[in-house]
């Protein structure tokens, strides 16, 4: 009922609506038409009304509710399942329980806040409300468990494009799944798998951008690593964003189904920061340095050290 009052005034944005029209388009009485919109200010919608003119809408809140996101989403399956919460710990665990639980393919959790945020190697992931994107995506692929590693990088090209369509021409990939802009950490990605060695049973892709917080808003051990859409003077609609992350997510998944990974590997190895660089490695018992060379196909990074031998990084943190 809520939805259709509110596409009646969205199709009318700023214009009158009568709540004669209204009770007749819903079929419900004009009080209870008045008590919806009462119910949708108290949400932040802005609704004048005015006797023998009726409701006009003025402005919506900037939330990422489905009532919010149901009209601007044009994907085919991602999102379409779509699970909205204001507050949680981690829009990653919500994504187990329902995968578990046997949430479709495309299934999106968003959150406007995540006060357990996680990211990878056991660090946290810094959530402020409505200050960026936290979602994530369940995804069921076929491919055995091996290939799933991949789908972090798939991610990667896919925020990538995405981001240029939203303006952000200059971000880049380092190794294996961070979204750098001027060296500063745009983007996390968490890809969490569930499955046996056959099959994967679900994946779980999170996905943090940072959107609107300020240099002064972040807190300080963050101030030389983090930044955001805005901070690279980019200002973005949430909606749209998300829209647009989950369109090209899905083109470039569908794409992985149909072709295997080795064209999006290709595309990794283009919008890579990482390849051609210095770094310095930190894997799991060992840090050295030495030259990124190259990506193989299973998208493991591979290091050329100064006596000539070559290294194939599996995890690990590389710094540029
Ligand atoms: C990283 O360490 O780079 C990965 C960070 C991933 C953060 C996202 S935000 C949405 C999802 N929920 C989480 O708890 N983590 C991921």
């Amino acid at each position: 009922m809520r939805d259709a009052i509110l596409e009646l005034l969205r199709e009318n944005k700023g214009s009158f609506v009568s709540g004669q029209r209204m009770s007749e388009h819903c079929d419900v009485s004009r009080t209870a038409i008045w008590k919806h919109i009462e119910a949708l200010r108290k949400k932040g919608y802005v609704i004048e009304s005015f006797t023998k003119k009726g409701y006009r809408l003025m402005d919506e809140p900037d939330i990422m509710s489905w009532l919010e996101m149901e009209s601007v989403l044009t994907t085919k399956s991602f999102g379409r399942h779509y699970k909205y919460l204001e507050s949680v710990e981690s829009t990653n665990r919500i994504g187990r329980e329902m995968a578990n639980e046997g949430a479709p393919e495309g299934t999106v959790i968003v959150a406007e806040e995540q006060v357990a945020g996680r990211g990878r190697l056991d660090r946290g992931w810094y959530s402020p409300y409505g200050k960026g994107l936290w979602f994530s995506l369940i995804l069921r692929p076929k491919f055995p468990p091996i290939e799933a590693p991949k789908c972090t990088l798939m991610a990667a090209v896919a925020l990538i494009k995405a981001f240029r369509r939203l303006g952000l021409q200059t971000a880049g990939i380092k190794w294996p799944n961070d979204i750098l802009v001027n060296g500063r950490k745009l983007v996390g990605i968490l890809t969490e798998m569930n499955g046996s060695m056959e099959e994967i049973s679900y994946i779980v892709m999170g996905i943090g951008i940072n959107t609107s917080s300020t240099l002064e808003e972040i807190p300080d051990f963050l101030k030389d690593i983090a930044t955001s859409f805005a901070m690279e003077g980019v200002t973005v609609d949430r909606r749209e964003a998300l829209n647009t992350i989950l369109e090209e997510l899905e083109m470039q998944y569908n794409k992985v189904l149909a072709e295997g990974f080795n064209s999006t590997l290709a595309e990794w190895k283009e919008l890579s920061i990482t390849l051609g660089k210095d770094v310095e490695v930190r894997a799991p018992g060992n840090t050295y340095e030495g030259k990124a060379i190259d990506l193989d196909q299973d998208g493991n990074l591979m290091i050329e050290r100064a006596d000539g031998s070559v290294e194939r990084v599996v995890a690990g943190d590389v710094s540029i």
